[in-house]
Formats: structure tokens, sequence, C-alpha cells
């Protein structure tokens, strides 16, 4: 070398934050390619939480000995699915009574007409009625600022669907720094691109969702191997023989490429090239061997997880102890600059 001193980059690690709700006792497979695949690779690169929301799940109704097995059986599929313990901070929400704490007073700085335009609220209160939706659903949104904004987060990975709550995060993130001093970092959505999307195997052109399909459509992740295959045989196709990418023309075929294609790593081109000259009945043969022989070991594995609880919650305990030494730092400096006395 010459004498130059040659500057090592030290970056901190980007705080990334999400979180999904234990609504489920299986994810599917839209949640796995559109949400956790990315949890996943991001966890490498970056200082990553993630959490099991549970209070926001609490505001769909569920029997208490579903609720309890759905949220083991959530984090028993994010480990499976390759969340590492070791690498990212996985927990609980309702471990860390902080995220309801900073949720109180972000709801004291938001407006009512404010929460009033969440697109989400607005939608599923109209499904509900007025009288069957709970409170619960129109503060959720703050209860997910709170989520983010507690971990300092600069990334936020979710889907599309949820840009306006990430919005509002920023907004009150915002409002509490100029009203009480630079207090939070305001996160960015980090919204995964159009092709993670994965639509409903019986109707193609809307997304694979449990609430809005019969099943028939959904991939579930613990399902058995011969229910998965069947549903990939039933899946709906479209007019024509050929295996080729056209989501306006040929919506199903289009979809179970799109499932093939993440799964294998091939690009779109490659998946339609390994099906030229090939049928329909071919082709979703091989897209059913591609999902069942990707999941088997990560329903074997999440099975193998459930059978010992008590490592869960050690597991568990270790990621709440984490996020609650980060969130507790950020909870105190929101009292004290409001100007809460700290119990002496
Ligand atoms: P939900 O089940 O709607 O609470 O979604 C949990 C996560 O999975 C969110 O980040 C969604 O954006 C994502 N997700 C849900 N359904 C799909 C789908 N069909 N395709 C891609 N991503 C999805
Ligand atoms: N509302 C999110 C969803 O339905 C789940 C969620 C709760 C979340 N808190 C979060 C996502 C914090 C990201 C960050 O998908």
């Amino acid at each position: 070398m010459d004498g130059k001193i040659i500057l090592v980059a030290n970056t901190p690690k980007e705080r990334v934050l999400s979180g999904i709700q234990p609504t489920h006792e299986s994810f599917h497979l839209g949640n796995y390619l559109g949400a956790i695949k990315q949890w996943v690779d991001l966890q490498n690169t970056n200082d990553a939480f993630y959490c099991v929301v549970d209070l926001h799940a609490l505001t769909v109704e569920t029997k208490p000995e579903d609720f309890k097995r759905r949220n083991l059986a959530s984090v028993a599929q994010l480990i499976a699915l390759g969340l590492d313990p070791e690498k990212c901070t996985l927990f609980i929400q309702s471990h860390v009574p902080a995220h309801n704490q900073l949720g109180w007073v972000l709801e004291c700085m938001t407006g009512f007409g404010e929460a009033s335009r969440m697109t989400q609220f607005k939608d599923k209160s109209q499904k509900a009625g007025s009288d069957r939706t709970v409170v619960g659903l129109f503060t959720y949104p703050i209860l997910q600022a709170a989520d983010i904004l507690l971990y300092q987060a600069n990334k936020v990975p979710v889907g599309e669907d949820q840009r306006q709550h990430i919005e509002l995060t920023r907004d009150l993130g915002q409002r509490f720094n100029s009203r009480f001093g630079e207090t939070f970092t305001i996160p960015e959505g980090y919204i995964l691109k159009a092709g993670a999307k994965i639509n409903d195997l019986q109707d193609p052109t809307s997304k694979m969702s449990k609430s809005s399909s019969s099943g028939a459509g959904v991939i579930e992740l613990m399902d058995a191997p011969e229910i998965n295959t069947k549903k990939i045989k039933s899946a709906v196709t479209d007019t024509g023989r050929d295996v080729t990418f056209d989501e306006k023309e040929k919506p199903g075929i289009s979809n179970l490429l799109t499932i093939y294609s993440a799964l294998t790593g091939k690009d779109i081109s490659q998946s339609q090239a390994d099906f030229e000259g090939k049928g329909y009945g071919d082709f979703k043969g091989a897209v059913a061997e591609v999902v069942v022989e990707y999941l088997r070991p990560v329903r074997e594995k999440a099975n193998e997880l459930l059978k010992d609880e008590a490592h869960l919650n050690s597991l568990l305990k270790i990621g709440a102890e984490k996020a609650e030494a980060v969130a507790s730092q950020t909870l105190k400096n929101v009292y004290d600059r409001m100007g809460l006395i700290p119990r002496g």
C-alpha cells in the first residue's frame, strides 16, 4: 500500500420491523411468498424484529384454546420457514407491554377523522355493521404504529394493503417529533413487489386469502401433501393449451407459473421454458410436486417444534427480553418528553 488509509465502511445495520396476525392454524402460500420469505431474507443483512401480533388478532373473536394453539403454531411456522432466533428478534407482541402503552399515547394524538379514513377499517366495518364492529378495529392502525415506532424501525416490510397504515405511522411519528423533539425514527414502508402477490387457485383474479374463499383455492402450509396436490391439480386454468405467462388472458396459468418460479428460483421465462410443448395436466403435476416438496420439510419442522412447547417458550422469552430492552427505552423517552413523572 502507498500509505493511503482505507476506511472500511462500518455502517450500522438498518432496523427492520414487521408483524403478522396469528388468526389461523396455518399460514398460506400467499403469506409466505408475499411476506415471510422477505422477512427471512432481511434478517441476514438487517437488525430485524418480527412479532406475532396477538393483540391485533383479538379484534377477531376466537376461542381461547384455539387462540393459544394458533399463536404457538404461528411461531413454529415462522421458524420452520427460516426465521432464525439467533439472527432476528422473534417475539409475541403481548409479551412487551410497551406496545399497549405507546398505543395509548398515540391514540391521544390521532384525529378521529384521521383514523376514520383508514380504508381497511372502512371496508371491514362496513361488512360487519357498526354494532358488530369493535372499537379495537378502529384503533388497530394506531397500535400498529406503536409496534413500529417503539423499535425505531427504518424499514417495514409489508404488503401493498398496509401502505396507508405505514403512512399513518409516519404522520404520528413526525407529529410527536415536532411537538416534543426528535424521539422516533420515521420508518419507510418496504412494500413488496407486485410479483409477490399470489392468487386464489379457484379464483385466480383475486388474492389468495382465507377470508374470501371456500378454501379450495388456498394452499395451507401445514396441510398434508395429498390435500395440496389435489388443490393444485384442480386449479382453474384458462382456455388455450400453452403454458405461457399472461396475467390478463391467462390468470390461472400465470398464477401457477408465479408460484413455480418463486419456489424454484427460476425466473418466469425459464419457468415457461420448462413446459414448452407440454399440456396443462403435466404442468399442474409439476407445480404440485414443487410445492409439496418445498413444504414437506417446513411442515415437519413446525410439527417437531410444536412437540416441545417449553423450547418454543424459551425462544420467545429471549425474543421478548431483547425486544423489551429496545421498547422500554423508547417508551421512557416518550413519557419523559411529554412530562409524565417517573415512578420514584
Ligand atoms: P393477512 O393474512 O392478510 O394478515 O396477511 C399477512 C401478510 O401476508 C401480509 O403482509 C400480506 O400482505 C401478506 N399476504 C396475504 N395474502 C397474500 C397473497 N395472496 N399474496 C401475497 N401476499 C399476501
Ligand atoms: N396490520 C398488519 C397486517 O395485517 C399486521 C401488523 C401489525 C404489522 N403490526 C404491524 C405489520 C407492524 C407491520 C408492522 O398484515
